[in-house]
């Protein structure tokens, strides 16, 4: 190493061990991306129950993934009927009439019949496996039928297992069977088939592999299972996400809420939903799956209820009738935690889990904006602290880091003594630097944070290091911060909604992304109790300043808008250049040319003439990817926003509640300076945001003890290109002299920044550990460029 060289002096108390580390580290399960259904959820066949609807998704229909089967000179006619259902609330079935051919065939001659491709893909059929299949059957015509089942390639067209069902001539039975499959295939479809005249009726046709995670019946896929299972969280949250509380406030209607009592129970009796992110949900992962699978996993339950109020639709229950909203959230508890003689309780043993789940959270809401959300809140918070004081209840803090919203939400949880408060960003990488301090002036004493959603705009391993460096924050905090999650968890590589995502799959492989492993460290090695660190370190500090040269452009986001009196004022001179007036179409943008002065202020009127979601003054553009902006309207036409596009990934700074009035002017004036930016609007200050500068330090750096475990842990994350030479010294302040180690494992992942994981290198950016040599507990290390070490060491007693 040369004279810059970075170097690092680390002092471990292990004689004083700080707060609790608690739940801290935990996973957030988002039914996103297809992540339950055509995801963990093991189901093979899509659209079991022939109740896809084009509210779902606009291209579904009752028969969507289903397909005619004819072969020989048999022919199917096929419908969806719904006149005499064996489940109401599921009132689709199909109605198969097999006619043509003589009367009596032989299988292999002629079948007709349906075939269900699966989910986008196909479906994967391993030789040696068992699959189980359910069906119900109704033979319309009163005679006994041999059903043909097979299990197919779709691709080259060959039977990989089969077997039949003997249908019995009368009303609805549900018949189950074993399937073995004799061959490999990663496009797999089921087939049913008559192989002589009949007519049936179907429904809830149903696959799943024998081997699901612990071999649970309605379990779930092994190996996506298994990946969270080896994570270790401390918590899980589900099932949103905005899929919450984006819906109708009538739990009976298809496009309904998140309701958790549609979700238990017989799954075949479960309702059919829309999925508010386009797709169709089952409900066949439902609430007693999730707080089993929870149990299995070995994570805390931590389920997310609405709160009575549609933020995406602005619908609201009226107060006077929050009562059953409240009721479902107690009930749930019951449900979770009552015993077995309670009405809930009872449920739960019905479905074959006598013992309580042990529920210690539950969060209302899910990143709620406006008052609505905030008056509804305290009706839950008392109901459910009266009856059941113990549980921790999480209020939210809306889908910003700051602004408005955000206070509305810290201050409405310190009003009301929320036990937590779910903050949620995802942001590029840049700004988790910037604000690696951003807990430190968090008070112990306010409700804990739940950093419920986050992530850096990215699966490289740099958007993972620095989450590790970011978490190495929350870790240092957790006076303050109370549990973290990363999201979303899964995408199904043929649906994705929401990237980046932790773990990619498609029907039969699944690989965990850089940010995954850096999870996995961080849950595997968390500790019980932080321990504090003594630093010394020498090396350069990395500080990129926010450039606000650059530039200038007035824009209309889907709206015509009427720009005039337009000028732009250099701070330092007082110097203010004038623009003409000017109108621009939809999405169309001016510019006002590239300006050189840090410091300045942009001062306009603007008028929405027509369209929707107002207008947008960007600065400081140095190029397509890198600038400023201040949204008036946004998204929903109830935002302003400042924002900062870095390397083209977005960050909202700060937000406020903001609606365009199309036909009204506003006087518009931007005050720009590196440090800050602040918005007036018709002469009031309306929203202002500190700058940070981007910082990378020359070591990250945390220490913790599992007293479960019996070792001391040392995480250290080195986002330098350089490596970083340490000595690492464990010492008890209580018992002076030296300590001695008997067994140090390194756990280190080091990779090129911009370098991802995918299907054919699923681990190429992963852990490897190394045991290094027993002794004093003292030792020296080199930290590698662009690198996360875990170190755990036992200490000798
Ligand atoms: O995780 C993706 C989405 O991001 C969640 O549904 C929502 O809570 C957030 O806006």
């Amino acid at each position: 190493m040369g004279e810059k060289e970075n170097r690092a002096r680390l002092e471990v108390e292990v004689g004083n061990p700080k707060e609790s580390l608690g739940d801290l580290f935990g996973i957030f399960f988002e039914d996103i991306n297809h992540a339950a259904d055509g995801g963990l959820y093991a189901e093979m066949v899509q659209n079991r129950s022939f109740e896809f609807d084009p509210v779902d998704h606009p291209d579904y229909h009752a028969l969507y993934a289903w397909e005619k089967v004819e072969l020989g000179d048999l022919r199917a006619e096929i419908s969806v009927e719904t006149q005499s259902p064996f489940c109401a609330k599921n009132p689709h079935y199909l109605h198969i009439k097999v006619c043509g051919g003589s009367a009596v065939r032989q299988a292999a001659e002629s079948l007709a019949g349906i075939c269900n491709l699966g989910f986008r893909g196909g479906m994967e059929i391993k030789k040696g496996e068992a699959y189980l299949l359910a069906c119900y059957v109704r033979a319309e015509d009163k005679k006994p039928h041999r059903l043909h089942i097979f299990l197919k390639d779709s691709a080259k067209n060959t039977v990989l297992g089969s077997t039949v069902l003997d249908v019995a001539g009368g009303g609805w039975i549900k018949y189950e069977a074993v399937i073995e499959a004799g061959e490999d295939s990663h496009t797999g479809c089921l087939v049913l088939a008559l192989s002589e005249q009949g007519e049936l009726a179907l429904d809830f046709i149903s696959l799943f592999p024998k081997h699901t995670f612990l071999g649970r019946r309605n379990g779930m896929r092994k190996d996506l299972a298994e990946l969270l299972l080896a994570l270790k969280p401390k918590f899980m949250r589900f099932p949103g996400g905005c899929l919450v509380h984006d819906g109708s406030l009538d739990e009976n209607a298809r496009n309904s809420m998140y309701r958790w009592k549609n979700t238990i129970g017989p799954v075949e009796y479960r309702p059919a939903r829309r999925n508010n992110w386009n797709y169709n949900q089952t409900l066949g992962l439902g609430f007693f799956e999730y707080f089993q699978f929870c149990e299995d996993i070995g994570a805390k339950p931590l389920p997310v209820l609405p709160g009575g109020y549609d933020p995406h639709h602005q619908r609201i229950v009226p107060i006077s009738e929050l009562g059953p909203w409240i009721q479902d959230a107690l009930d749930l508890i019951e449900f979770a935690n009552g015993d077995a003689t309670t009405r809930w309780g009872q449920e739960r043993a019905k479905m074959g889990h006598p013992a309580p789940f042990g529920l210690e959270y539950i969060a209302i809401g899910n990143e709620e904006v406006g008052d609505a959300f905030f008056e509804r809140y305290p009706y839950f918070h008392k109901a459910i602290k009266e009856k059941y004081p113990q549980i921790k209840v999480i209020n939210t803090a809306s889908p910003f880091c700051a602004g408005s919203e955000y206070e509305k939400g810290w201050s409405n949880a310190r009003k009301y003594h929320s036990d937590l408060i779910d903050e949620h960003y995802y942001m590029a990488p840049e700004w988790f630097l910037a604000h690696h301090h951003r807990y430190d002036a968090f008070l112990e004493e306010d409700p804990k944070v739940f950093l419920g959603e986050y992530a850096s705009w990215g699966n490289t391993w740099w958007n993972a290091l620095v989450e590790a460096s970011y978490m190495l924050g929350l870790e240092r905090n957790a006076k303050a911060v109370g549990l973290a999650c990363y999201a979303p968890l899964f995408a199904n590589v043929s649906y994705v909604n929401w990237r980046p995502d932790m773990i990619w799959f498609d029907q039969y492989r699944a690989y965990a992304t850089p940010n995954y492993y850096v999870q996995k460290l961080f849950m595997d090695f968390q500790g019980t109790r932080r321990l504090a660190v003594d630093a010394q370190i020498s090396g350069e500090r990395a500080v990129t300043e926010n450039r606000m040269e650059g530039e200038i452009r007035l824009k209309g986001d889907m709206a015509k808008i009427q720009f005039s009196e337009i000028a732009v004022e250099d701070a330092a001179t007082g110097k203010k250049q004038f623009f003409d007036g000017f109108v621009v179409g939809q999405g169309e943008e001016k510019s006002l040319g590239s300006f050189g002065f840090s410091h300045y202020v942009i001062s306009c009127k603007a008028k929405e003439l027509e369209g929707v979601r107002g207008f947008v003054v960007q600065f400081g553009v140095q190029e397509e990817n890198n600038y400023f902006q201040v949204g008036f309207g946004g998204w929903q036409n109830l935002d302003l926003f400042i924002s900062q596009r870095i390397n083209g990934r977005g960050c909202d700074l700060t937000q406020r509640w903001f609606e365009v009035e199309r036909g009204r002017e506003y006087g518009i004036c931007i005050d720009v300076s590196p440090e800050r930016i602040s918005v007036a609007v018709d002469g009031e200050e309306f929203l202002s945001v500190a700058l940070k500068e981007t910082v990378v330090e020359p070591l990250y750096y945390g220490a913790s003890v599992d007293e479960k475990e019996g070792c001391v842990i040392v995480k250290a994350v080195n986002l330098q290109k350089e490596e970083v030479g340490a000595e690492l010294v464990l010492k008890n302040d209580n018992a002076p002299g030296a300590l001695f180690a008997r067994r140090v494992l390194a756990h280190t992942i080091a990779a090129a920044p911009e370098q991802e994981n995918d299907f054919d290198h699923p681990a190429k950016v992963s852990p490897v550990t190394k045991e290094l040599a027993a002794g004093r507990a003292s030792w020296t290390y080199t930290f590698a460029p662009m690198s996360l070490t875990v170190f755990q060491v036992w200490m000798e007693a």
